[in-house]
């Protein structure tokens, strides 16, 4: 765990390409006195990346524009290998919506190296520092409580289960009919326990991706077989169009089935009864694109920029009715990115709404099960 390192000797870790530039910020930390601040430096996250394998460093300072990282991605690349790393973004730009995002993407501070003096430089890493500690144990809290939440809900859920299917005779129908609604709350308070689960692995860069090249035919048919009982609630039904079996992608199996899942589930919620979801798999420029498409009553555009985040629900009443946290989207943005694909969607209200995710193709050629080294990469990303 970093903690509030009040002595001498905090370690930063530098990543910054403009060797003048790093020169100035190592300078201006020196006027804290000698051994206050240990800082080494870093000219591209590769080399950050190489650092943080080697050292260990209490806070890291982050310039945005770096050689090999567009946008955000250097940033992405830091907390996936130091989930626990408190980071402070340094930029030349005066622009609070990067501000924002910075803040939203999961740095603890930011500062315009135009303010970088000693005393701003000291208060944003210590503000930092602060910050993440509270944040990881936050994160510490809901990872114990959910994992201890699930295993009694499981045998709730078990027994209820048992006697809605099996053990039901001699129950009076009033009974079964509360057994009935507790089963289901039981099942709802389980996809709940889950999802935040998920949601604690990702935002820890605990998730792990078990990745093989998968034919494509085959997680389809397991999605829909896992899925069209959910549907048959609604009374929808769900149509894949066929798949080539040369589509191959590499990727962790349940997880790809987990994101399809949400997507078909979320599909049969706001379709109408009798309708049907097309599951379709194309060619998209060189990638596999994968897409859901609904005919039901389609999403309001003042909603679009929300979906994808966190406890996101365009309506909240509709949404209790039919179930769900608002969280399946963005777990599913993460796994696929992760796995170094990319979403999105297209809705028109009142005709419905397609959800896709693209996924490079594993070449013909390469051998099943056999990852590249770009995919263990992404593994342990
Ligand atoms: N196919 C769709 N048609 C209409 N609205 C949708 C569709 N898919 C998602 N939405 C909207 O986006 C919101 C977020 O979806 P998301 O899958 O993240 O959460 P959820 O389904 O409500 O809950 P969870 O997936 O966590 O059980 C939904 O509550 C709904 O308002
Ligand atoms: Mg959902």
């Amino acid at each position: 765990m970093y903690r509030l390192q009040e002595a001498s000797g905090l370690r930063i870790l530098l990543i910054e390409d403009s060797k003048p530039e790093a020169l100035y910020i190592e300078r201006t930390l020196t006027q804290a006195g000698p051994n206050v601040y240990r800082v080494k430096k870093a000219y591209s996250i590769a080399q950050a990346a190489a650092l943080l394998q080697a050292h260990e460093f209490d806070v890291g300072l982050l310039d945005l524009g770096l050689p090999d990282s567009i946008g955000f991605s250097g940033l992405n690349t830091i907390i996936n290998l130091a989930p626990k790393l408190p980071v402070v973004i340094l930029t030349g730009m005066n622009d609070p919506e990067i501000e924002i995002t910075a803040l939203e993407r999961g740095a603890q501070d930011y500062l315009l190296k135009d303010m970088a003096s000693i005393s701003a430089l000291s208060r944003a890493m210590r503000n930092a520092i602060q910050r993440k500690h509270i944040e990881n144990m936050k994160s510490e809290f809901v990872s114990v409580v959910s994992h201890e939440l699930r295993t009694p809900l499981t045998s709730i859920h078990g027994a209820l289960g048992l006697i809605e299917g099996r053990l039901h005779e001699g129950v009076p129908e009033q009974v079964m009919r509360l057994i009935n609604i507790a089963y289901k709350n039981s099942e709802r308070l389980i996809a709940l326990v889950n999802d935040i689960v998920d949601i604690e692995k990702i935002d820890a860069g605990r998730m792990y991706f078990d990745m093989r090249n998968e034919p494509l035919s085959d997680l389809i048919r397991q999605a829909v077989e896992t899925n069209q009982a959910y549907a048959d609630k609604f009374n929808v039904q769900i149509t894949a169009g066929p798949v080539r079996k040369n589509m191959v992608v590499a990727v962790d199996g349940s997880r790809l089935i987990q994101v399809l899942s949400n997507f078909l589930s979320n599909a049969a919620k706001y379709a109408e009864p009798g309708q049907e979801i097309l599951l379709r798999v194309e060619d998209h420029s060189g990638q596999a694109r994968v897409s859901v498409r609904d005919f039901g009553a389609g999403i309001k555009p003042e909603f679009h920029p929300h979906l994808f985040t966190k406890f996101s629900q365009a309506d909240s009443a509709i949404t209790r009715s039919k179930g769900g946290a608002g969280l399946g989207l963005y777990i599913c943005k993460q796994i696929i990115e992760h796995m170094g694909g990319d979403v999105g969607f297209s809705s028109e209200l009142g005709k419905g709404s397609t959800f896709w995710f693209d996924l490079p193709l594993v070449k013909a050629d390469s051998k099943a099960d056999d990852v590249s080294e770009d995919d263990q990469r992404r593994v342990a990303s």
